[in-house]
């Protein structure tokens, strides 16, 4: 331990005098050799041979910190607490092309963090270890695993072992197989993100009956199948639940109305059909519903617009949806963003969208809308491409909205404003489709901010925090 004759720490040399100046005696944080050692073994697998840990770090909870490992004092001796590895910063510790687990790692018995980002590449491919983790159990808090291409096989049922588990992150990585049911035994989990895998089989029920604690549930970009399980809707303090992009099918649980915290709810992409009606109605938290690409085939009118105030982001494109536009959705207030194209949906459109002061994109197009669009040349000035509403072969614009040039694309005048000897210009050619995910910032991403790739995900926390404890001022 004390051990520092090595050329390179003399470098170090007039760090550790300040260092020995400052604190007086011992300048060596005190620790447990195996724990020096488990640790030095632990990154060298994951970082390569030729990374020399106890040359270069001779003391790494002390005055030669590494990169990515944070340590804690437990009865006077220094353990590791965090380690992350992967291209984070940018002295980080980087992988060696052939990095693995090494079985130590179940050595560092206080290590509450465990996040390993681009590390595991595609050409050496490795799994979780599917042992062992029970010895993690008292102290393991988070782990996250993101963007390993050479993360392969299953999850582990002995991960179910981490009992203290509050953060089971494992996103973009090369997983496969069903979700196993011991995953309904972290029961202090409060986030479960497993997007971006190649997991299948149906969502074990399991994993709703017990996570009572659960804020943030993610199993988007998957090929999941089955339906919603109904003891979802016993997740009462959720607030988002994503399972975007699976082949998820059959009708909502018609108790889903009962997590009412929910601000995210992301469907899309799946084979959703049919609403038990009013089933959304209890969601009076949700600002961003998104549900486009579902084989819906309902009407607008099944669901209880006026309870979902604080919507701001609605995407309901493709999803055949039949009917009017009720008014109700142009009286919610907060509404940014609203997609309704590529459905069926016929009779007017509402003026009273205009009148929404934080709309920025409104999509209509590619329905079967009638009559006069009735908004201001300000609105379509205002909208620029985010207003779209070609392909409704009956809709039609007046003719002062034609002379001014704001005429939205591809909508012709109205026919009684026709000037005798024009034609009108209905224009099937299609513009680029809308792209939700472009024009406003909508995605995954942006919902989940990319800065808690790092691992430290107190960003979102605090945000959930934030929510959870507006909620409970409010109470
Ligand atoms: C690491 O460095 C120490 C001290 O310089 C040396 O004794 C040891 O053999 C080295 N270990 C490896 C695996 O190279
Ligand atoms: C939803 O809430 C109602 C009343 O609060 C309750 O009776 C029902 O069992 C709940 N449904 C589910 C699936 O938890
Ligand atoms: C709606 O949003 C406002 C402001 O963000 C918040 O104070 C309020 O609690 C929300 N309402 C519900 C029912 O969540
Ligand atoms: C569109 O609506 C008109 C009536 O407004 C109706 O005659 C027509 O059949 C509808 N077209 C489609 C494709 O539904
Ligand atoms: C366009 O107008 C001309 C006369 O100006 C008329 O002969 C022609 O039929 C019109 N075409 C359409 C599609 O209405």
């Amino acid at each position: 331990m004390t051990k520092i004759a090595s050329p390179r720490a003399f470098l170090l040399l007039p760090f550790l005098i300040f260092h020995a100046l400052s604190q007086p005696e011992s300048s060596i944080a005190p620790m447990e050799k195996t724990e020096q050692e488990a640790l030095y073994m632990v990154i060298q697998g994951f970082v390569g041979q030729r990374w020399n840990g106890s040359d270069l770090y001779p003391d790494p909870c002390g005055w030669t910190q590494i990169q990515g490992v944070s340590c804690d004092l437990f009865d006077g001796l220094w353990y590791v607490t965090a380690l992350s590895i992967g291209p984070v910063l940018e002295n980080s510790l980087e992988c060696t092309e052939k990095s693995e687990f090494s079985p130590l790692l179940f050595q560092l018995k206080h290590l509450r963090t465990l996040s390993i980002f681009d590390c595991f590449s595609s050409h050496e491919q490795t799994s979780l270890p599917s042992s062992n983790w029970e010895k993690l159990a008292e102290s393991l808090e988070n782990l996250d695993l993101r963007s390993n291409q050479g993360l392969v096989g299953g999850i582990p049922a002995n991960l179910g072992q981490l009992r203290n588990l509050q953060s089971l992150v494992l996103v973009d990585n090369s997983l496969v197989g069903e979700l196993p049911m011991e995953l309904g035994n972290l029961i202090q989990l409060k986030r479960l993100m497993l997007s971006g895998n190649r997991f299948s089989g149906q969502i074990p029920a399991s994993l709703c009956n017990n996570l009572n604690q659960l804020l943030i549930l993610d199993l988007s970009r998957n090929s999941l199948t089955g339906s919603l399980p109904s003891s979802l809707c016993g997740l009462s303090s959720l607030l988002k639940l994503d399972v975007n992009s699976n082949r998820l099918h059959g009708s909502l649980p018609p108790g889903l109305g009962n997590l009412s915290h929910l601000t995210l709810l992301d469907l899309r992409n799946n084979c959703f059909s049919g609403v038990p009606s009013k089933s959304l109605a209890g969601m009076e938290s949700l600002q961003v519903l998104l549900l486009s690409y579902n084989p819906w085939d309902g009407s607008l009118l099944e669901f209880e617009w006026k309870n979902l105030r604080n919507l701001t982001t609605l995407d309901l494109s493709h999803m055949g949806l039949k009917g009017t536009i009720p008014e109700t959705i142009a009286s919610l207030k907060r509404l940014r963003y609203l997609a309704l194209d590529n459905n069926h949906l016929s009779g007017v459109v509402s003026s009273k969208f205009a009148a929404l002061p934080s709309l920025t994109a409104l999509y209509l197009n590619g329905n079967n809308l009638t009559g006069e669009l009735e908004f201001p040349e300000r609105f379509y000035r205002r909208m620029g491409k985010r207003f779209a509403s070609w392909n409704n072969p009956n809709l039609c614009c007046n003719a002062a909205a034609m002379a001014t040039g704001s005429a939205p694309h591809g909508v012709a005048q109205c026919k009684q404003d026709q000037e005798p000897s024009t034609n009108g210009s209905i224009s099937n050619e299609r513009v680029d489709d809308r792209n939700p995910d472009q024009n406003s910032g909508l995605s995954t991403s942006f919902l989940f901010p990319a800065s808690s790739i790092s691992g430290f995900w107190w960003g979102i926390v605090v945000q959930e925090v934030m929510v959870m404890f507006l909620l409970v001022m409010l109470l």
